[in-house]
């Protein structure tokens, strides 16, 4: 098979964590007899540097017209006191909505060896395996955005929320496809009681759900979600819903496994294959350039993009066992030591992804 993958590490530790999920993937390659060409660019606080601006034009055509991407993270203190328009984070939401990427998927698996790391019980988290998938191009993050004044004179701000029958099925779509690969159940959290977008929600989830009688569907309010997600997260297999919702109930979901530095995540367009893949975590300042960054969320989030826009799903695997074969045999970066283990076994970014390879 042969792919065109555009690399954008970003700023921070994005680029040395990049670095390590190409050398997964040309190991793979390698592995199975694919070709994986790479075009790297610059975005975020990198690009601010070079050219003025988050995010080129030239950038998100070459991003429309590869067969994937690869994201670092974008950021970081130099950036900061920009204006809003000028802020490397820009990057992002130009190469969601340039790209029509409308589903966020994050994986939250805890696995065995650093169940510890976790700040919840043992027994609470061991074994959970949660995918969020979280509609990102609608709601109230992009509707209509006003202030204004009443007569009195009091100040008012407003944010609309407004969602499509059509944005909402081919959410639902996606969580119930991905539901059939994994324990086959879907829980649609909304807030249906109380917002019309939410009662719209669960008519479409519902009316999808028909298309697929051999997925188990359970509706559930997002407050009651936030407190499952930590009482009892291993009742979820996919948990679909709406921006802001997802927003906040993946961040939620990622502490779960202990360190962000394990979370990887894929968004998603409507028309074939393309999509955004990168780890959840941030430029890390603080540990840039020490070469510690943790680079599996990266090394995972190249897993997602050869299963979701390769359709190659063994290779997938192999990635993901070689991670957790990797956890299993002791090794650990920074973010992960655990009081018990041998400090022989931590490792730095290049060095783990060694071992993985
Ligand atoms: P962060 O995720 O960069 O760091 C939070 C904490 O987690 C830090 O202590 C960091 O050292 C640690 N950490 C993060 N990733 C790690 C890894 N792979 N291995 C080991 N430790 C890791 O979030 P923070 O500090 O809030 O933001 C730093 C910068 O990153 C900011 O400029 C922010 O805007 C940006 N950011 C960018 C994101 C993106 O590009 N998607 C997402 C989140 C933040
Ligand atoms: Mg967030």
């Amino acid at each position: 098979m042969e792919k065109k993958i555009v690399v954008l590490p970003g700023d921070g530790i994005g680029k040395e964590v990049v670095d390590e999920g190409i050398k997964v993937l040309d190991t793979v390659a390698e592995l199975f007899g694919h070709q994986f060409k790479y075009e790297e660019d610059v975005i975020g606080g990198a690009a601010l540097d070079q050219f003025g601006i988050p995010l080129r034009e030239e950038t998100l055509e070459k991003c429309q017209q590869a067969d994937a991407v690869l994201l670092g993270a974008v950021g970081g203190p130099k950036w900061d006191t920009l204006p809003g328009h000028l802020r490397p984070e820009k990057a992002l939401l130009g190469l969601r909505k340039g790209l029509g990427l409308f589903a966020n998927l994050r994986p939250v698996e805890v696995f065995g060896p650093v169940v510890e790391s976790s700040t919840l019980k043992r027994e609470v988290v061991e074994g959970v395996d949660v995918l969020v998938v979280r509609e990102l191009t609608g709601g109230i993050y992009f509707g209509l955005k006003d202030r204004g004044e009443y007569d009195s004179g009091e100040a008012w701000a407003k944010d609309e929320c407004i969602y499509s029958v059509e944005e909402v099925r081919r959410i639902a779509k996606v969580a119930f496809e991905a539901a059939r690969g994994r324990r086959k159940k879907v829980t649609s959290v909304d807030k249906a009681n109380v917002l019309e977008t939410s009662r719209l929600w669960r008519e479409v989830i519902q009316e999808v759900h028909q298309e697929y009688p051999d997925i188990e569907l359970e509706h559930m309010l997002v407050d009651n979600a936030a407190m499952q997600l930590v009482r009892q997260p291993k009742q979820f297999d996919v948990l679909v819903t709406e921006n802001m919702f997802g927003d906040i109930l993946s961040d939620e979901a990622s502490v779960l496994a202990g360190s962000i530095g394990l979370m990887p995540s894929a968004s998603l367009a409507d028309a074939g294959g393309l999509g955004m893949y990168e780890p959840v975590h941030g430029t890390a300042p603080d540990i840039a350039g020490q070469g510690k960054a943790n680079p599996l969320a990266t090394i995972l989030s190249c897993a997602m993009l050869l299963r979701y826009s390769f359709g190659l799903e063994q290779e997938a695997d192999v990635i993901e066992t070689a991670v957790k074969s990797a956890l299993e045999q002791g090794w650990r970066t920074p973010d992960l030591v655990l009081s018990q283990d041998d400090p022989k076994s931590v490792l730095g970014t290049t060095e783990i992804t060694n071992k993985i390879i």
